[in-house]
């Protein structure tokens, strides 16, 4: 078996792949490593075959629909998962075929409803459901503690000791562990008594995960996230930089419509010399009487340079092909010293 770990803070991915085939799997993909998800099984010369999370995670985004895109692979989750991209959906004991390996799903509700553990070999991918030296939590939307200590007493600990265990999750750099030494060692497991795991589970009082919602919402519905959409938005646009529009402006060969989306009252405060005022919310309603010629050079900015790319990707849709994004926004022209003409347009 090939197997190669990919650590996000303390996020972790599995590439699983068979020696003989050269099929793959990949647990729990990460959005921001996708490209270094292809390159790896590039490198060990893996084509992979499935896309695996093993919960709906609610403290990263999920890669595993963007790849599916990428490399037209099934994503696979549990039967009760509720995105709707997934392709594939297990039931506790069904396999994944992946060459010559055999991926066996565990249904282990209890961090959500919908987590699963996969065992291949010698090994089992817990994803949350069973930590090195701790458990998932229990108290994010669908999770259940006493559902947890069934998952764990019933299932994934009865597995055999020297069963290795990887985790969606390891804080302190450790490669892994063994089913034996989790219930030697993890102080959570050392409640046996149900009533005493689950009121242990429900003090926990832990802090929420950053950015939370957004991970729910992109990671249940499939939708996208705000660093996607920026992202795409600054794919199909070129840039102008803060020093580069100074020159133009106060050389007095500003050859292009200064365009400033923000609110009024900001533009009022203080806007570029010369600049016209389209608040982006506006923006496609008024374009045909603001901007009248579509070979027209167009600079957009805004107060931060991302509401401004956003803009200048829309114009660039509507068919402004000369709309260009200022490369930061009117924070970091303010911090530079640069000029700015206070009042109305005009
Ligand atoms: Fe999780």
């Amino acid at each position: 078996m090939l197997f190669e770990t990919v650590a996000t803070g303390g996020c972790r991915s599995y590439l699983i792949g068979c020696e003989e085939t050269c099929a793959a799997a990949l647990i729990d993909p990460e959005l921001s490593q996708v490209d270094r998800y292809a390159v790896l099984a590039a490198r060990d010369g893996l084509r992979i075959k499935y896309l695996v999370d093993t919960h709906t995670h609610a403290d990263h985004f999920s890669a595993t629909q963007q790849l599916a895109r990428q490399l037209n692979v099934p994503v696979v989750m549990h039967g009760s998962s509720p995105a709707p991209f997934v392709d594939l959906r297990l039931q506790s004991g069904e396999l994944l075929v992946v060459g010559k390996l055999r991926i066996q799903a565990m249904h282990t509700p209890g961090h959500t409803r919908d987590s699963m553990c996969l065992t291949v070999e010698d090994r089992v991918f817990t994803g949350d459901t069973l930590l090195i030296g701790g458990t998932g939590r229990t108290d994010l939307p669908s999770g259940d503690a006493g559902a947890l200590y069934e998952s764990l007493f019933d299932g994934v600990l009865r597995l055999d000791p020297s069963t290795k265990v990887f985790p969606a999750h390891e804080y302190k750099g450790r490669a892994h562990t063994t089913i034996g030494q989790e219930l030697a060692e993890n102080p959570r497991l050392q409640k046996r008594d149900r009533g005493a795991f689950i009121e242990m589970m429900q003090n926990l009082n832990l802090t929420m995960p950053t950015h939370i919602t957004e991970a729910l919402r992109t990671n249940m519905t499939g939708g996208k996230t705000v660093a996607q959409m920026l992202a795409e938005a600054a794919a199909i646009v070129p840039f102008m930089s803060l020093a580069e529009l100074k020159a133009c402006i106060e050389s007095g060969k500003c050859d292009f419509t200064v365009l400033d989306v923000r609110e009024r009252d900001a533009f009022e405060e203080g806007h570029v010399q010369g600049a016209r005022h389209l608040p982006r919310g506006q923006l496609e309603l008024r374009v045909n009487q603001e901007l009248t010629d579509p070979t027209r050079r167009i600079l957009v900015y805004c107060e931060f340079g991302r509401v401004s790319t956003l803009a200048t990707a829309t114009l660039r849709q509507m068919g402004f092909r000369g709309a260009v994004a200022l490369d930061g926004g009117m924070k970091a022209w303010r911090e530079a010293g640069y000029t700015l003409v206070a009042g109305k347009e005009g």
